[in-house]
């Protein structure tokens, strides 16, 4: 039998083992934000956004990048409560356009503009990935808030 120490101290070196730049952004568990916004793409991690982006975008769901996400007061007032709540502090980097108005765009942001730079315009065309907000295409494991590098796989 193994001496009874082991156990944690196995925790504890694959905890250290982990690469530093594991990035972890999972969705706290909101009912009314997977149904109302997941259903067009992803649930896109609160985390990711300003807290005066999200409130900018809750303020006008008729027109949401070309759509109408319009829903009832109630669950707006409630999703737009839970977004903020969970918003992002520094990780976010700058979140801001040249005017100064909050970006309604995580692609917009500066750490994801940073975090992309490698990939050429044309990819970000590809058909299998259309749009750089169609993280779950490279991002294998996006739904789980998995954005490690050992889980992106390009699509060709
Ligand atoms: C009717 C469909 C639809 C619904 C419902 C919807 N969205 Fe969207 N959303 C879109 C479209 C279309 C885009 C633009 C996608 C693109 O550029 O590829 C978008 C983009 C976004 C983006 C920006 C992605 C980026 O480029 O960084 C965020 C953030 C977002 N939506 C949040 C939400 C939230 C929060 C809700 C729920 C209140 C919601 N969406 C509901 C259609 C929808
Ligand atoms: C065309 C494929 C592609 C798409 C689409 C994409 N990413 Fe990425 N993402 C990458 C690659 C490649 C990296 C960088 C890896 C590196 O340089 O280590 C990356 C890095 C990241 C990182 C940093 C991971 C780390 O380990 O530091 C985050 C966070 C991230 N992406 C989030 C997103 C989000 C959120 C979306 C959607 C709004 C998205 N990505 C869309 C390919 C993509």
């Amino acid at each position: 039998m193994k001496p009874i120490i082991a156990a944690p101290l196995l925790v504890l070196l694959t905890t250290l083992a982990l690469p530093a730049h594991a990035d972890r952004y999972s969705v706290p568990k909101n009912a009314a934000f997977e149904e109302e916004c997941a259903s067009c793409h992803m649930a896109y991690p609160p985390q990711m956004l300003h807290a005066d982006s999200w409130r900018a975008m809750m303020g006008d769901l008729s027109r949401h990048f070309g759509s109408d996400a319009s829903i009832d007061e109630k669950r707006r007032v409630a999703i737009a409560d839970f977004l903020v709540a969970n918003s992002g502090g520094r990780k976010t980097g700058n979140t801001r356009d040249a005017q100064g108005r909050p970006l309604l765009r995580i692609t917009e942001t500066a750490r994801f503009e940073k975090k992309h730079r490698e990939i050429s315009a044309a990819t970000w065309k590809r058909a299998s990935i259309k749009s750089p907000a169609n993280c779950t295409a490279c991002h294998t494991q996006a739904a789980a808030g998995d954005y490690d590098d050992r889980s992106i796989k390009i699509p060709k």
